[in-house]
């Protein structure tokens, strides 16, 4: 059954916050600052539930979220995540019991990562602008290389052995390739397919016949196949060819690293973990970690949060304020006064967030 998720009438948005570890809470904190201007302005009211999850809660309970937190999860209309990590807490444990549980859980099966150089932040690319850097990655996000399928065996021994097999439905790749191809004909763009075909005939041979099969339902979206290393040099030296990419778990991870890197860094990309039937709630966060090394020195860069925000209005159903968020930080990048120090300033999170509260208007 589909329930109604947001952007429903009359009642508050039920947002379920968790703000996480090292600069999480940081961050958050900034965005739901920004979200009560935008309420303040006109915007769609929320009503907030913190959640106190992640390393600080497994350090104290063993666990990184109470054996109930997915059906606590399950009544709100989306997810604020801040960042997982703790030193003292091995990653995969901190990483499979929050961020990919979750995903997997409420089936958020495209993670959705702008790659877009917004006019004013310095981009690691010398001969290429905002122009020329424009895209999205869509990014499959329950299955792959991320399955977890596999397991060691002789441990210990001169024998031991381990496998990691990277799972691939004809189901999973037909439902996010149907995604890209709406979302590149929502742009008026092409879809370009990152595989590695040539070297991983089973998996990847499947991929490329599912978006094949999907693309018979586009014909008048332009389908382009990469393989991924050959993705990555074009991510670099030609920005420009890509609309919407296409990829699996693990390949989409690698490259939305790079795209971040190709427009200002970590400190402003962000994703979308979306569930697009609405079952389950979907999860917006930046992308960047915990960042323990710039812990409570109130330094990060908040903006990768407000564009997680700003992803999270256009899918409640409130885009013309997930655009407003957009225009306020393009406006204080492109003054250009405030800056933290990932973008070669010296102003603290708490300026760059007064500064695009500030900048914040009402959609006309
Ligand atoms: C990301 C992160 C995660 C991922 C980690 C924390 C599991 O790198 O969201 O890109 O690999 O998906
Ligand atoms: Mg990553």
């Amino acid at each position: 059954m589909q329930t109604e998720r947001g952007g429903g009438a009359g009642r508050p948005v039920r947002l379920a916050v968790i703000p996480g570890d090292g600069i999480g809470p940081e961050v958050v904190a900034q965005g739901l600052a920004l979200i009560g201007r935008a309420t303040e302005l006109g915007g769609p009211a929320m009503d907030v539930e913190h959640l106190p999850w992640g390393c600080g809660h497994y350090l104290e309970h063993g666990e990184m979220m109470p054996a109930d937190g997915l059906e606590r999860l399950a009544r709100a209309d989306a997810i604020l995540l801040g960042a997982i990590g703790d030193p003292r807490v091995p990653e995969p444990v901190a990483v499979r019991g929050l961020v990919i549980r979750v995903r997997q859980a409420f089936d958020q099966y495209v993670n959705l990562r702008p790659v877009r150089l917004l006019p004013g932040v310095p981009g690691a690319l010398r001969d290429k602008g905002p122009d020329e850097i424009r895209f999205t990655v869509i990014r499959e996000n329950t299955e792959g290389e991320y399955a977890a399928m596999g397991g060691r065996i002789h441990r210990g021994s001169a024998h031991e052995a381990a496998t990691e097999t990277s799972y691939v439905s004809r189901h999973g790749v037909e439902r996010v390739a149907r995604y890209a191809f709406e979302l590149a004909r929502a742009q008026g763009v092409g879809v370009t397919s990152v595989t590695k075909s040539n070297a991983m005939p089973n998996s990847m041979a499947l991929w490329d016949e599912v978006v094949e099969d999907v693309h018979a339902g586009f014909p008048d979206v332009p389908l382009r196949s990469l393989l991924v290393d050959a993705a990555a040099m074009f991510f670099v030296r030609q920005p420009e060819r890509f609309g919407v990419v296409v990829t699996t778990n693990l390949f989409g991870d690698i490259l939305t690293d790079l795209g971040a890197a190709i427009t200002g860094g970590m400190g402003l990309a962000a994703g979308a973990n979306l569930d697009p039937t609405r079952r389950f709630p979907s999860m917006f966060e930046p992308i960047h970690g915990s960042a323990p090394d710039i812990a409570g020195k109130g330094i990060a860069n908040p903006v990768a949060t407000f564009w997680a925000v700003s992803m999270l209005y256009d899918h409640l159903g409130f885009a013309p304020w997930g655009s407003a968020v957009l225009e306020a930080v393009g406006d204080v990048l492109a003054a250009g006064r405030v800056r933290t120090p990932d973008l070669g300033g010296t102003d603290t999170t708490a300026a760059m967030s007064a500064a695009v509260r500030a900048a914040l208007r009402p959609p006309a």
